[in-house]
């Protein structure tokens, strides 16, 4: 008999990677969302939510990122079954840490997996896309193509889609510092530029084709040299308390480089062991400390698998 219910677990990820914004992520192992999908015989999409901060997060399916994505990924394939559709937060909503990206993911590819797998994985993005747009306001893949795919991912273009997956060295660590306040991501993004100047373009440009190279190469000294950001941190840095001296404190204990982890407010580092990944993750704590905030530091290497089907 077909199978009527699935849980599936998606990463949380971190978004822009300092020189890549809108257009690299990479995936760690944890937190995580759980996401529980029951075919249901009555028409539409039924959300009820648990876990950490869910009582922010609408649970109307248009409103909803998992909801949205799923009626994106429905009307598709012209399947009117219906779906209730549980979501446990365990990556709390605007963190920075891509919340709403993973119950996305989990979502699309529970109910995928459900209708008998029509559609491949690279298929489900562009609905995975969909779903953030319910809450960014734009549909931004540098979170939920890393949630779906795993490993470090370069969106090379939006018109048409193109996804290049970047290589992971074996000694790649993150740590990620997520300080106890919320930022919302459409509010974070209204606060940028529309127009930058072109040398500004050019130092961005510069610095995305360093990181890549770098990847390749091994070459921690060039992936830091190459994580500084022109567009969204000089920005956003005034949103998180402390800012200056968390970034200090991780490059200090030996961080690679550091910068806000998509639209904050957590902040993510780069290291090359987990020892220095869990120091670091110590530093950049006390450091929110002295500004009077509460943090909590994830520490894990680079998460290379596609969402996990728990049952
Ligand atoms: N690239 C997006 C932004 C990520 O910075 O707005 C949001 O997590």
């Amino acid at each position: 008999m077909a199978n009527k219910l699935i849980k599936v677990k998606a990463p949380a990820t971190v978004a822009n990677v300092s020189c890549g914004f809108d257009c690299i992520g990479y995936a760690i192992s944890k937190p995580g969302d759980i996401v529980t999908i029951e075919k249901q015989d009555q028409l539409g999409i039924e959300i009820s939510m648990s876990g950490i901060k869910y009582e922010s997060i609408p649970v109307d399916p248009e409103n909803n990122t998992a909801g949205k994505a799923i009626l994106s990924l429905l009307n598709t394939l012209e399947s009117k079954q219906g779906f209730k559709v549980h979501i446990e937060k365990g990556i709390p909503p605007g963190s920075g840490l891509g919340s709403s990206a993973a119950s996305t993911a989990a979502a699309v590819v529970g109910v995928n997996e459900l209708l008998g797998k029509p559609l491949k994985q690279d298929e489900l993005l562009v609905h995975g896309m969909a779903g953030e747009a319910a809450s960014a306001g734009v549909e931004h893949a540098d979170n939920v193509a890393p949630a779906l795919f795993g490993g470090i991912i370069l969106i090379r273009s939006y018109e048409p889609l193109d996804i290049l997956h970047l290589p992971v060295p074996n000694n790649l660590f993150s740590t990620v510092v997520l300080p106890d306040f919320t930022v919302n991501t459409r509010e974070a993004r209204s606060i940028l530029p529309k127009h930058v100047p072109l040398k500004t373009a050019i130092a961005q440009a510069g610095n995305l084709a360093g990181f890549t190279l770098a990847l390749h190469n091994g070459d921690f000294d060039l992936l830091g040299r190459s994580m500084v950001d022109h567009l969204a941190e000089p920005h956003r840095a005034k949103l998180i308390p402390g800012y200056d001296h968390v970034h200090q404190s991780a490059i200090d204990t030996g961080a690679i480089g550091c910068g806000i982890s998509g639209s904050g407010p957590s902040v993510f580092a780069l290291s090359d062991s987990l020892e220095k990944a869990e120091k670091i993750g110590l530093a950049m704590v006390n450091a929110f400390k002295n500004s009077g905030l509460t943090s909590q530091s994830y520490c894990s290497p680079i998460h290379t698998q596609p969402p996990e089907i728990l049952s």
